[in-house]
């Protein structure tokens, strides 16, 4: 190995772990060399109603990017989740869940999960929600967001998660471009103490857009709302007159699971779509493996279900395993900065997946809310969303960890469905900072600029040579968009959108985003619809948005504006305008920084030299590289001069 920081597998986890470093190697030779009889000995963890006869059949021909896989099978990914549990576990209990105020939790049992979900698919099926149909989900982290997700699964119905973070106006994007007809959500959110109006914003999204049959509500606060009483149904009072039992509907393996929405480096955000067999086989399969899943662990992933890691490794990966899942409304840092350290011991949680910026802004606090409490029977930590920083991860290993407990730095995308790029925790030696090796069936190239695939020791853009089971299908309703975004910049090769490094042991280093994305928070985050958020306030004449390092985000947003002329830029405007963004898009979109600039660095065709834009951001000065090409040079000094101080 390298002279880099490493840890080694701890002996006792070599021998209980599912996958030891020989098996690993054995199993990924396999994976690689044999995808269709690896895949087709793999998928039998899942209950299929037909079984399929053929495993793999995607190309990533630029012309005709096509992906499926076991393609004639069918199955219910509902029933894998639950059904198939009962004889078994219906006493056992399948969600932990902990709400915002630390006197609230409960726990669902496998056949308390069973009816829930039946009583919601009967509320939507009464109502003609059939195979097919899209379904928006704008819930807080409570029970009922499962329940709703699993009721579309469980119907045929394709989900679409919209974080309920995310403003009326996003939320009405997104219902319009998948056609949803219906919209579940609840009274109110809480975070924090705060509540969020949810269903206000459902009022106001669907007063835009339009086309929504009718709104299923979950009374969560008991906060006043307005019900239309055509449109709206209260969650309780259709689940008190529909039975306990609803058929599963037999769904074709390539039949859509869901949508998620998510940004991209240009236009508005791009509907995921991930279909049935392949998606469950791999989100369980990682959910396993990754975490070193055994029978009756307590499990907690503490992401929101609107992102696609509470999708895979909240939902789906551990009701797939028959797991204890955890689920979390609340935030770390309340009502104080050991919350997140005394739900580990009030529920003794056993694995904790979390992300780096939580990490970062508790190590902020100090050790001493970490350290007055257990943490006993934590075994295993994750990281996820973006690259953890080498201190960060030392802190979580030493003093969350107690130096007792891996960590699975795990890398992947909403595009991939499940983890691609991750440690075993029985298997691989550690390095601080690194997502170290790829999971089974997955083959990532590092090329250069032009697409040269670069061997050994180097540093590129992550491509991904081959399908793996859990790969989106198709921007929803825009394959074209699919094509263009993944397959085109790289012909022959899934192009990620990352940067990274591979050192001399072969192992990964994530360096971030190569395109016109941020991560703010674990969050990402397209420049391009800041930017046209920024454009619709009547004030601005224009608007470039880059990202700068920060120091608990990893990201902040930082935006130039020019003003109309004859307009002031004061700090009340400065206010003024990230308000509207908030507004636009939704708080975690709001601007960290904004400065105003009377002119910005252009080529003498008119194109934004964002390069330029970054270095100031970073307060690179020295490296703006060639401004002599701008049509107008002295704008670089100007913006130069006048830095917004970082916060
Ligand atoms: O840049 C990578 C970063 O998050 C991006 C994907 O974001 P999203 O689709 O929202 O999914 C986040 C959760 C899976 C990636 O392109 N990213 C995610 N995990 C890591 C990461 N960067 C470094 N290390 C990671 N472990």
């Amino acid at each position: 190995m390298s002279d880099d920081k490493i840890y080694d597998v701890p002996a006792e986890w070599r021998q209980r772990a599912w996958v030891d470093d020989a098996k690993y190697q054995e199993m990924y030779a396999r994976s690689v060399k044999d995808p269709d009889g690896f895949w087709a000995e793999q998928a039998k963890r899942i209950d299929w109603i037909e079984p399929f006869t053929k495993v793999k059949n995607t190309t990533y021909d630029p012309h005709n990017v096509s992906i499926k896989w076991f393609e004639d099978g069918t199955l219910n990914a509902c029933y894998n989740c639950i059904d198939r549990h009962l004889p078994e576990r219906a006493d056992q209990v399948a969600i932990i869940w902990e709400g915002d105020d630390p006197k609230d939790s409960k726990k669902i049992t496998y056949q308390e999960l069973h009816d829930e979900v039946c009583r919601m698919a009967d509320i939507l099926r009464n109502r003609n929600v059939e195979k097919g149909d899209r379904v928006t989900i704008y819930l807080p982290m409570i029970p009922e967001a499962v329940y709703a997700m699993l009721a579309c699964a469980r119907l045929g119905a394709v989900h679409s998660v919209v974080f309920g973070g995310f403003s009326p106006e996003s939320l009405a994007g997104r219902i319009e471009d998948c056609q949803s007809k219906v919209v579940i959500t609840a009274d109110e959110g809480v975070r924090g103490g705060r509540k969020v109006p949810l269903k206000a914003n459902v009022d106001a999204a669907i007063a835009k857009v339009g086309g929504v049959d009718f709104v299923v509500v979950v009374k969560h606060t008991g906060g006043a709302i307005d019900m239309d009483p055509v449109r709206d149904v209260w969650y309780h009072e259709g689940a008190a007159v529909v039975t306990s039992e609803c058929p599963c509907e037999e769904m074709n393996a390539e039949d859509p699971l869901f949508i998620l929405y998510t940004s991209g480096s240009t236009g508005k955000p791009k509907g995921v779509l991930h279909t049935t067999g392949g998606y469950l086989v791999y989100a369980s399969m990682t959910h396993q493996y990754v975490f070193d899943y055994h029978d009756g662990d307590i499990y907690w992933c503490t992401a929101d279900v609107g992102w696609v890691t509470g999708h895979s490794y909240i939902v789906y990966g551990p009701l797939s395993n028959g797991a204890i899942t955890l689920m979390f409304e609340g935030v770390p840092n309340y009502p104080t900065n050991s919350r997140f350290w005394e739900v580990c011991d009030k529920h003794q949680v056993n694995i904790l997946y979390t992300a780096p910026t939580a990490i970062r802004a508790l190590m902020q606090g100090g050790n001493d809310p970490v350290t007055k409490t257990s943490r006993k029977s934590l075994r295993l930590l994750g990281s996820v969303g973006e690259p953890i920083n080498p201190e960060a991860w030392e802190w979580y290993y030493h003093v969350v960890g107690d130096d007792r407990c891996p960590i699975v730095d795990t890398w992947w995308q909403t595009e991939t469905g499940g983890i691609l790029i991750t440690p075993l925790p029985g298997a691989t030696k550690l390095k601080p900072g690194s997502a170290t090796r790829p999971f089974f069936g997955v083959q990532p190239e590092i090329v250069d600029a032009e697409g040269k695939v670069l061997e050994g020791a180097t540093t590129g853009n992550l491509c991904i040579a081959d399908s793996w089971p859990g790969q989106m299908r198709t921007v929803y309703g825009d394959h074209q968009r699919f094509i263009d975004t993944y397959f085109k910049t790289y012909p022959g090769k899934y192009f990620t959108g990352d940067g990274c490094r591979r050192d001399a042991d072969g192992y990964y280093w994530i360096t971030g985003r190569v395109d016109d994305v941020i991560n703010v928070a674990g969050h990402r985050m397209g420049t391009a619809e800041v930017e046209s958020a920024l454009v619709a306030h009547t004030k601005v004449s224009e608007a470039a948005v880059v990202g700068y390092p920060h120091d608990i985000k990893g990201q902040g947003i930082y935006a130039y504006v020019t003003l109309m002329a004859g307009e002031k830029p004061t700090e009340e405007l400065r206010k003024e305008l990230v308000a509207w963004v908030r507004k636009e898009i939704g708080p975690i979109a709001s601007p960290d920084l904004i400065q105003f600039a009377p002119g910005l660095p252009k080529t003498r065709s008119g194109k934004i030299m964002r390069r330029i834009l970054r270095k100031i951001a970073e307060d690179d000065f020295g490296n703006l590289g060639d401004t002599t090409t701008l049509a107008d040079p002295a704008v670089v000094d100007d913006l130069v001069t006048n830095r917004q101080n970082k916060k």
